[in-house]
């Protein structure tokens, strides 16, 4: 696998299920970097790009059942293609630390283990979509997540929330699918406690990745 050593760069991403807290903890990563002299992008999939931003609301707004699992697969690749070379490699070769909420370890336990789409095959088309780029980190946050899933009333509704309609069961199988990918990738993954209060939790982010010796 590519690292992902472009420019002096750092590219970090964060996966986990649903309302654990993630995108709090991304920013307060982000704004705590920018405190120390890096020079930070925060960013986001699906999306991050224009492009990708597109293909977005079509995957998170309206029916659960409106694409083939394949289908939703192909459309994250497509927009992780888009937001790769639009937004993330330009970044990183001009040196920045890009912090992305969420990358293609997504796809492999939401469309993977989530929609049973097969793992290699997916492993393929993000070697064909992003000439298999990774990041150097990922942090896994794990925790129960802090909501049941929604009802799946309002399946036109406009608001960002297919996935959150998806079921219990779709959501419990996600935090094992996360434990499972980090001890696949234990060089690249490290699965962070999303327990306790905000501020502890940050710390355990902070240190994660390697910054304990930074205010
Ligand atoms: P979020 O911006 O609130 O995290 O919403 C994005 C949703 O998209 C989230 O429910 C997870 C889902 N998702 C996938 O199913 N596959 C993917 O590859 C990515 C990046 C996100």
């Amino acid at each position: 696998m590519t690292d992902t050593a472009t420019g002096s760069g750092k590219f970090i991403t964060f996966e986990g299920g649903e309302g654990v807290g993630k995108s709090t903890q991304v920013k307060i990563l982000a704004e705590r970097l920018a405190e120390n002299g890096i020079d930070v992008l925060l960013t986001r999939e699906p999306g991050g790009s224009p492009g990708a931003e597109e293909i977005r609301a079509l995957l998170v707004r309206g029916g659960t059942d409106k694409w083939q699992p394949m289908t939703e697969a192909l459309l994250h690749n497509a927009a992780r293609a888009e937001h790769l070379e639009k937004t993330v490699k330009p970044a990183l070769a001009a040196g920045k630390w890009v912090i992305s909420d969420r990358y293609a370890d997504s796809t492999i336990a939401y469309q993977g283990y989530g929609q049973g789409v097969d793992i290699n095959a997916l492993l393929e088309i993000h070697k064909i979509s992003t000439d298999d780029f990774w990041p150097a980190t990922t942090v896994i946050l794990d925790g129960h997540e802090l909501h049941r899933a929604k009802a799946r009333e309002n399946e036109n509704s406009d608001r960002e929330d297919r996935y959150e309609r998806m079921g219990d069961d779709f959501h419990e199988k996600l935090r094992e699918s996360f434990l499972d990918i980090a001890k696949n990738n234990p060089d690249r993954c490290v699965v962070v406690s999303a327990d306790g209060t905000i501020d502890e939790v940050a710390e355990r982010v902070w240190r994660a990745i390697g910054m304990e010796n930074k205010q």
